[in-house]
């Protein structure tokens, strides 16, 4: 199972820093959480700050975009450096369309959904994303507890297409990455478990850990 820190709980003041820091402990991928205070009710960064951090780390940026319209931005954090872009079904932008943009532009397509959109509802673009990401928290802030009846949307994508990637993001701790990992995810976001911890060296390997697979 993969790690992606999200740095929502992160040391903003440090930033470039903290990515750093996350890729020396052992981080596979670096999470960003962008929020344009519409369609979640809170506001982080944008791509100016992606670009001005992918400097310091060759670990690819996982850009999670919580905002209205995903595909009027795509260019900008894919010029920024983003690797994966993750884009909410619950947007207001065309998922064919904004599948299509990140790709033209080199990335690979995710799409999120929020807790209480039915996991049946990406279905018809399986073929075309390289992830889903599952939220196992309403986005908008970190520090939430893991919702494990969302354990069922990971299963129907995983019978459904084994070899999609599966992410699940939201309240993993040691305990529920081993729920998560039992379920068939394959990466785990964490935010306060990584970056509150005394040592993210050890928090990072007890949740790979965490995977008996
Ligand atoms: C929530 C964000 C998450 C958040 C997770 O909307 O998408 O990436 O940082 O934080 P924790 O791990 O603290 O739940
Ligand atoms: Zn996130």
């Amino acid at each position: 199972m993969l790690i992606a820190p999200s740095v929502l709980s992160s040391d903003f003041s440090q930033l470039g820093n903290e990515v750093k820091r996350m890729d020396v402990c052992g981080a596979d991928w670096i999470h960003l959480d962008i929020m344009d205070g519409h369609f979640v009710p809170n506001l982080t960064f944008g791509a100016p700050v992606v670009k001005s951090v992918r400097k310091f780390t060759d670990k690819p940026f996982d850009v999670h975009l919580m905002i209205d319209e995903p595909l009027r931005y795509t260019p900008d954090f894919l010029k920024a450096g983003a690797d994966i872009i993750s884009f909410h079904l619950e947007s207001d932008s065309d998922p064919r369309e904004t599948i299509a943009a990140i790709k033209a532009g080199g990335a690979k397509p995710a799409i999120a959904v929020k807790p209480k959109t039915p996991v049946e509802k990406v279905f018809p673009y399986l073929d075309d994303l390289y992830m889903v990401l599952v939220m196992t928290v309403e986005p908008g802030f970190g520090g939430q507890s893991f919702m494990a009846d969302m354990m069922d949307k990971v299963r129907a994508l995983k019978a459904k297409k084994p070899e999609l990637l599966v992410q699940v993001d939201g309240g993993i701790n040691p305990e529920t990455a081993k729920t998560a990992a039992q379920a068939g995810v394959d990466i785990c976001v964490a935010g306060t478990s990584v970056f509150k911890a005394e040592d993210a060296r050890e928090a990072i390997n007890t949740l790979k850990a965490a995977d008996e697979r």
